[in-house]
């Protein structure tokens, strides 16, 4: 279905979150909100949105926000509603890897904080800004075969993993930032069910971003634990966690909410062979 409101990507400049939002510029929406800690490159990204977006009078910008300050994300958010008078979709896709492995005896706290700080209070300050925003706006309608049906009010997509679901050896400050985002979530949509607001989360496997080149880069055994752990013995591609953000957030998605969906070719209910 196509999705032709107004999109907020946060972590929009690079991987995930940018193919999220050239997808929604490519299906139809009638704005697509480029925000990013590295405003260079989500200026570029909105450029490149232009050539590809397919509603008429399409409207397109970059801005700079840092998820760990609520400040920052509040300014964008309160923008945003000020431009383009409402949020249809919010999509909160920044985020980062671990940068050391250590087992449980030896995490790193300083590492543990910034994990916690980005990947598990950056989806809390998200959360904070847009549900404040996009729980009082009227209701969108969409017209079906059974007739017209409210879609509420807007709807939130969260980007975790799938250390937000399984635990892997020597990964406890990652692992931990998104079992906390996941609980941050699914509080945020409980509060939120009769709101008109839907909040979901999708949870990706090894997807091929500029975020596991560089893990790759600094442990080049993680190739061989692709091709081990992943049923297809390969990452995903970006647009195959894309789409799947771009149909959660749809209309087509109306009756689907607080829910999380796995996006890793199966490899959580997969004991290898
Ligand atoms: N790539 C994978 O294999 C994979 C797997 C599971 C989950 N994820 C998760 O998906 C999300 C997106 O990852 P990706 O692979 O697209 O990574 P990426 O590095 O390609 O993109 C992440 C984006 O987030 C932005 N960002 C980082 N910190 C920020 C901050 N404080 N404020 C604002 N923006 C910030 C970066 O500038 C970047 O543009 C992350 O939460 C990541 O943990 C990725």
């Amino acid at each position: 279905m196509n999705t032709n409101g107004v999109a907020l990507i946060i972590g929009a400049a690079s991987g995930i979150g940018l193919e999220t939002a050239l997808m929604f510029a490519e299906r139809g929406a009638r704005a697509v909100i480029f925000a990013d800690q590295d405003l260079d490159a989500a200026s570029e990204a909105s450029d490149k949105s232009k050539s590809i977006a397919t509603a008429a009078g399409y409207e397109t910008m970059a801005m700079a926000v840092d998820v760990r300050y609520r400040v920052s994300v509040k300014v964008v958010v309160e923008q945003v509603k000020m431009l383009f008078s409402r949020i249809d979709y919010a999509v909160n896709s920044a985020g980062i890897p671990r940068k050391t492995e250590a087992d449980t005896p030896n995490v790193d706290e300083s590492e543990y904080n910034i994990l916690h700080e980005i990947n598990a209070k950056g989806i809390l300050h998200c959360l904070q800004e847009e549900i404040a925003v996009m729980k009082s706006q009227e209701p969108a309608y969409v017209e079906g075969r059974s007739g017209s049906r409210s879609i509420g009010s807007g709807s939130i997509i969260c980007i975790t993993s799938l250390s937000a679901i399984i635990g892997s050896p020597n990964s406890i400050p990652y692992t931990a930032s998104k079992f906390a985002a996941r609980g941050i979530i699914k509080s945020a949509a409980s509060e939120n069910l009769r709101s008109g607001l839907r909040i979901n989360e999708v949870c990706p496997g090894f997807t091929n971003t500029p975020l596991l080149q560089g893990a790759m880069k600094r442990k080049p055994e993680i190739i061989n634990q692709i091709s081990k752990a992943m049923p297809l013995a390969r990452a995903a591609a970006p647009e195959e966690i894309a789409s799947v953000v771009h149909f959660l957030a749809g209309p087509g998605a109306s009756f689907v909410n607080g829910q999380s969906v796995v996006v890793d070719s199966g490899a959580s209910i997969f004991l290898g062979g």
